[in-house]
């Protein structure tokens, strides 16, 4: 087994932390009839290059068998997830599309989410969407939507086509991206002198202050900073300019690049440069020390549901997101202790969960009867769902979570 492998920024060395074992494609949920010999499983461990700081996956997955016709995820699922991108869509339309005529390009606007509001504004647009579901219910609502990877050679094109862009916008998207020597040369090519590229992910202090491993699966192939951000632009002459805290999927950052010297840095830059060096965010001892962390989590969470078992109360699983493949199929959680999931995504029910196969129902079944106990996968919109399953709580309910750690409320 290797321990070292090589930075996809920098090409120096990565020293890996922690190692999920065997794990499936987090969104690869399967119809109970399917050969589960055929099922896709990769080794899931993480580093840290020791030159740009960048934490990272040691192995990479092809990105067909991720972004594909059917790709089940739908941004516009969460009423809480729709206000924060219509909300970043008009402070956009105050900003940096207040010019003339201006264009914005979208890597990953999947059903689009936010470029609707720009679209409703009238503002020129493209969005370019890889998953051909999700980019078919964006180009439904009026959304021009090219359906491919963005990558060097799409930006290229999109320039001769359309000329240069204002802005290049990407969330939830560019930490799912390996190649990403080709997205930034793209994103260099397309931009005006004066234009932006802004993107918001997870944000490693956050993963690592909330010990929120199940962050990491297949599809989050970076987890950035902003001292590895900072320097994964300098090698593509672009700059950091400024960075945003945002408390949605867990904690993220929103982080603009503008070409090098053509705008001045923000004091929030400085600010959280100097508080990842003060919490030694980039150290490999952190890392391991998270890991240990992590092992607890699985130890704890396995004896609450063996013993919740022994004692014969009902406990189901809410949210079959892309998070919960890590931590069911690290924690080895299969259907002989979570019977079945409750999602609201049509894509998602009937199916089974990847690996450990647990079958994925609709809300319905969630109140048909309610469990003594719901364990909270989608804990990123925890104020929204136990906002919404108030009766669930009424009738005795008890919600299980595992970050930071495990916890009953
Ligand atoms: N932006 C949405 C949001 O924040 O909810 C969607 C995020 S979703 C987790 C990631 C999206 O990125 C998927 O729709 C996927 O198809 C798309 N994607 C993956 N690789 C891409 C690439 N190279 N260019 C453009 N989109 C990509
Ligand atoms: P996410 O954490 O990647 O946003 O995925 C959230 C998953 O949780 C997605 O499959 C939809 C599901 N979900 C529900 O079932 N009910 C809800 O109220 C919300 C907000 C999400």
């Amino acid at each position: 087994m290797s321990t070292e492998s090589l930075c996809r920024i920098c090409g120096h060395t990565v020293h890996e932390f922690f190692d999920f074992g065997r794990q499936p494609l987090s969104d690869a949920f399967t119809v109970p009839e399917a050969d589960s010999r055929e099922e896709f499983f990769f080794r899931l461990a993480t580093g840290i290059c020791e030159n740009c700081t960048m934490v990272q996956l040691t192995e990479e997955v092809q990105r067909d068998s991720m972004f594909h016709e059917d790709y089940p995820y739908h941004s516009s699922g969460s009423t809480f997830m729709r206000a924060h991108f219509e909300d970043f869509a008009k402070r956009l339309l105050a900003t940096e599309l207040a010019t003339d005529d201006p264009f914005v390009v979208e890597m990953g606007c999947n059903d689009g989410v936010m470029l609707s509001t720009l679209a409703a504004a009238g503002v020129r647009h493209l969005g370019v969407e890889p998953s051909g579901g999700v980019a078919d219910v964006a180009a439904a609502k009026g959304i021009r939507v090219r359906k491919s990877f963005f990558e060097e050679s799409t930006a290229r094109e999109i320039l001769e086509e359309e000329g240069p862009a204002d802005v290049v916008y990407a969330a939830n998207t560019l930490c799912h991206i390996p190649y990403m020597d080709s997205i930034l040369r793209g994103v260099k090519t397309l931009l005006t002198p004066t234009g932006v590229f802004v993107f918001e992910d997870p944000y490693l202090g956050d993963i690592l202050e909330r010990t929120s491993f199940d962050q990491i699966y297949d599809e989050h192939f970076f987890f950035f900073t902003a001292r590895s951000v900072q320097a994964m632009a300098a090698l593509h002459g672009l700059e950091l300019v400024d960075v945003e805290r945002l408390t949605v999927h867990g904690g993220e950052v929103r982080y603009t690049l503008a070409p090098s010297g053509a705008r001045t840095p923000s004091d929030a830059v400085a600010e959280l440069l100097a508080e990842e060096a003060r919490n030694q965010v980039a150290e490999l001892a952190t890392l391991e020390k998270f890991g240990e962390r992590v092992n607890n989590i699985r130890e704890d969470l396995v004896a609450l549901l063996s013993r919740l078992r022994e004692e014969g109360a009902t406990v189901v699983g809410y949210g079959a997101t892309a998070k919960s493949a890590t931590v069911n199929n690290f924690c080895g959680i299969g259907p002989d202790l979570i019977p079945f999931v409750s999602d609201s995504t049509p894509a998602k029910q009937g199916r089974l969960t990847p690996g450990v196969h647990i079958p994925v129902r609709d809300p319905e079944a969630f109140s048909d009867p309610y469990p003594d106990y719901a364990l909270l996968f989608a804990w990123n919109h925890a104020d929204e769902i136990m906002a919404k399953e108030q009766e669930f709580s009424a009738a005795g309910g008890r919600w299980i979570l595992y970050v930071p750690e495990v916890h009953i409320v």
